[in-house]
């Protein structure tokens, strides 16, 4: 096998795809566009969904890209030698051009070809069939085919052997995954591809987009095949370069010695430092992809904002338990910067922004820690009275809420003190505290309309009018975070993570007035909200909704969720402007707007 560098991997497999007819498209934003189930992008072919599903790609029906992932459901397992945030995909496309055999094909000659791998350490995994969909034996003959023998081709179950949705409903299929055979022993008779004792590593995973799960859990099959492909750069570099974990390859060893060099501890030395080495690593790069996206979030208590708030804050911590003392975050996120600049030319333009919010969580961050793990430390000696081992969750809460803690570092924090947390205690003290900031939220949006004056309602309706405005000029991501109206000015807070300029303000103001002029008709309709979203309706505050929501049209220009009440044409509005626009906390932008007559 040739021992590739992650940024000869990324070339190699472009290049691959490219010779064999396929486009580069360039990879997506880390914030899913048109999937509100999920907060990242969690595959290549995420972004891809609407084309798999039916609807004509620019660039055509062969494609290839790499695409920047985040997994958020492995947080905790992050500080092993093996567990990432943050990943690169590798990836090809068939929207309906071709199917199994050619993209079998295709994988096993850059296998072989590009990579020098040995064919007899290739091992295959395909659908073994169930009730809904049959035994997938043209995947098996096509490996046949090409040299692989009966006894490396493993029939294995849906569990193993079907992959998607990418978020609750979409595109998905049976797939057929390709591992390396280490050479290691097998850990017993029931050792296979898939098995966690390290004899196998999976290295790729193609996927037959043939059905589509839809909002009821049913499989439907599509009419045109899709073809689906995901390679992991960081695992595969690892296995290139014959490296036991990702941590040791040049992906991660400039942080890695970064953060030798601000502590003075070796990598490889000392199990516990080398956890809190790989958590900082891990997260530091993590972050610095966030705050460096196209749609770039700074840290926030909600959705993405939080992640990161999270990656950030336990960063930290682990960078004073090995003894840091000073503000360190940004000059690690530097090394990142260098890293991936250049593939991913977002992160090299919003190096300002990246070092400022961390700088500025830094800051927030610090005190309070070392204030929390006091107070942690103070009531330790009453904790070990008590026969329990475990932190109840009102106390984890209150760690949260009074120290800004989040779970993960409560749950170091127990852990290096022999303590388990109630997380389910935890959680529903946090969701109850959720409940509550939300029904404020929410009074406070009904208690703005309780009024029912003309005025009222028409700043209502300027309300939605604005959100969407602000959606085409910043870009999708923006999303309400509260509203507020009087019956003088309407006040609108929203994600962005910085100032907005004058000249969007204008533009903003522009498409309001615009769409006020057209005298536009606003249409109210009930449906369910999984109807309201697929005809692409904002919700506001992610919560579940009754079965039955109603939609507000305005034109063509906004559709939203919401109860109302709203003018009936827009035309009666007035003019619309933009009185104030500030920061109402980090990450969340506010707008305070007028209706002059
Ligand atoms: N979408 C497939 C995966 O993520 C290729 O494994």
């Amino acid at each position: 096998m040739k021992a590739l560098t992650a940024n000869e991997l990324r070339k190699n497999y472009i290049d691959f795809f490219v010779s064999k007819g396929h486009r580069q498209i360039s990879g997506a934003s880390l914030i899913p566009e048109n999937d509100p189930t999920v907060l990242f992008t969690t595959a290549g072919m995420h972004p891809l969904v609407p084309y798999i599903l039916g609807a004509e790609h620019p660039a055509g029906k062969m494609l290839t890209d790499y695409q920047k992932c985040i997994r958020t459901g492995d947080i905790d397992a992050v500080g092993d030698p093996h567990h990432l945030t943050c990943f690169e995909m590798l990836g090809n496309w068939s929207l309906g051009a071709y199917f199994k055999k050619e993209a079998i094909n295709y994988s096993y000659e850059f296998l072989t070809q590009v990579l020098g791998l040995d064919p007899n350490k290739l091992s295959v995994t395909v659908f073994a069939g169930d009730a809904d969909v049959p035994r997938d034996d043209i995947a098996a003959d096509t490996w046949r085919s090409l040299g692989i023998p009966d006894e490396r081709i493993y029939f294995l179950p849906r569990e193993d052997n079907w992959w998607g949705p990418a978020g609750e409903t979409g595109p998905c299929g049976p797939d057929s995954e390709m591992f390396i055979d280490t050479g290691r022993p097998a850990c017993g008779p029931d050792c296979r591809p898939g098995c966690s004792c390290g004899k196998y590593f999976e290295i790729w995973n193609d996927v037959f987009m043939g059905y589509r799960k839809d909002e009821n859990g049913n499989f439907v099959e599509m009419e045109r095949k899709c073809i689906d492909t995901g390679m992991g750069i960081e695992r595969t570099v690892a296995i290139l370069q014959g490296k036991k974990s990702v941590y040791e390859t040049e992906v991660f060893q400039p942080i890695i010695h970064g953060i030798e060099g601000l502590t003075g501890k070796k990598y490889g030395e000392n199990e516990e430092s080398d956890t809190s080495i790989r958590i900082i690593a891990d997260h530091i790069r993590t972050s610095v992809f966030i705050l460096g996206d196209q749609k770039g979030m700074a840290p926030s208590n909600v959705g993405q904002g939080y992640i990161l708030r999270r990656l950030i804050r336990r960063a930290i911590r682990h960078g004073k338990k090995l003894g840091i003392e000073n503000a360190f975050l940004s000059e690690l996120a530097k090394i990142v910067v260098d890293l991936y600049g250049k593939p991913y030319p977002e992160i090299a333009e919003r190096t300002a922004f990246i070092y400022d919010e961390l700088e500025k969580e830094e800051a927030k961050f610090s005190d309070t820690l070392v204030k929390g793990e006091k107070e942690f430390q103070k009531m330790l000696p009453n904790l070990m009275k008590g026969s329990s081992r475990e932190i109840s969750g009102r106390l984890a809460f209150k760690l949260y809420d009074t120290y800004g803690f989040p779970i993960e570092i409560t749950r170091d924090l127990a852990a290096e003190n022999g303590f388990t947390v109630d997380e389910k205690g935890f959680q529903a003290a946090f969701e109850k505290h959720q409940e509550v900031s939300r029904a404020g939220a929410e009074q406070q949006f009904k208690g703005g309309l309780a009024d029912h004056s003309d005025a009222t309602t028409a700043l209502h309706t300027a309300t939605h009018l604005l959100h969407k405005a602000l959606c085409v000029v910043l870009g999708g991501y923006v999303k309400q975070l509260g509203s507020n109206i009087t019956a003088e000015r309407l006040r609108f807070d929203f994600n962005h993570p910085c100032p907005v300029t004058k000249e969007e303000l204008k533009k903003v103001e522009d498409l309001v007035n615009d769409a006020i002029s057209k005298d536009l008709p606003v249409k109210c309709e009930t449906m369910t909200l999984d109807e309201a979203r697929e005809k692409g309706a904002f919700a506001q505050f992610d919560a579940k909704y009754g079965e039955d929501v109603k939609v507000y049209s305005i034109g063509d220009f906004s559709m939203e969720v919401c109860g109302g009440p709203h003018v009936e044409h827009t035309g009666t509005m007035g003019h619309f402007r933009i009185v104030k626009e500030q920061s109402s906390s980090a990450g969340v932008r506010r707008i305070k707007a007028v209706l002059e007559k």
